[in-house]
C-alpha cells in the first residue's frame, strides 16, 4: 500500500501488531528481531530513498532490525536476514489484519551510509537493519499497484 489517509495509527495498535509478529519462528527461538517505531514517520523515512512520493503521508515508520548477538559462528552469518525477514513479514501481516496499510522499504545501503543512518536513528552497533516499513491508515478508496506474479510452474518444482 502506498496510499495513506491522515488518521494517525494508534501506538497501541502498533504494539498489538508487534506482539502478534512475535509469533514468528526464529532459529532456536533466539528472537533476535527488534522494532523501532518512529511516531513521526519521516524521522526514519528521510533516510530511505524508496518512499519518495508517498512516505510523507505515512503515519508511523518501523525500522526492523536483527541483533547479531542472537547468532554465533560463521555458519550463522546469514541467519539475521532470514529470521529478520520472517519477522518483518509477520509485522506486515499483523498490521494488515488490524486494518492498516503498510509498505516494506528496502535497506540496501553501503557501509558508510548505513553506519551514519543507524547512528542518527539510535540503533546499536550490534544490530543490522532488515528493512523499514511505512505504516498508515487507509483511505476509503485508493489505487493499488497490480503486481503480477510469475506463473506457478516457474516457481514450484515438483519432483
Ligand atoms: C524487502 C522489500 C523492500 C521493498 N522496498 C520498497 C521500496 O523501497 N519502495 C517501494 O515503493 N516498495 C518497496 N517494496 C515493495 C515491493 O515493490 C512490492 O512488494 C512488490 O512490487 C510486489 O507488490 P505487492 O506487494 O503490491 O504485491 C519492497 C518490498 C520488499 C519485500
Amino acid at each position: 500500500m502506498r496510499s495513506f489517509s491522515p488518521e494517525p495509527v494508534p501506538l497501541d495498535d502498533i504494539r498489538k501488531a508487534i506482539k502478534l509478529a512475535q509469533k514468528a519462528p526464529s532459529v532456536c527461538n533466539r528472537q533476535g528481531s527488534r522494532v523501532y517505531c518512529f511516531q513521526n514517520a519521516m524521522d526514519a523515512l528521510k533516510w530511505q530513498p524508496g518512499n519518495r512520493g508517498f512516505g510523507d503521508r505515512a503515519s508511523r515508520a518501523l525500522v526492523v532490525t536483527a541483533d547479531l548477538q542472537a547468532f554465533s559462528g560463521a555458519g550463522e552469518r546469514n541467519q539475521c536476514w532470514i529470521d529478520g525477514g520472517m519477522f518483518a513479514m509477520s509485522v506486515i501481516y499483523a498490521l494488515h489484519a488490524l486494518g492498516y496499510g503498510t509498505c516494506p522499504l528496502a535497506w540496501s545501503q553501503r557501509g558508510h551510509f548505513d553506519r551514519k543512518a543507524r547512528h542518527a536513528l539510535g540503533i546499536p552497533d550490534s544490530e543490522v537493519i532488515i528493512m523499514m516499513i511505512a505504516v498508515g491508515s487507509l483511505p476509503e478508496e485508493f489505487d493499488v499497484a497490480f503486481s503480477q506474479r510469475l506463473d506457478i510452474d516457474g516457481v514450484l518444482v515438483e519432483r
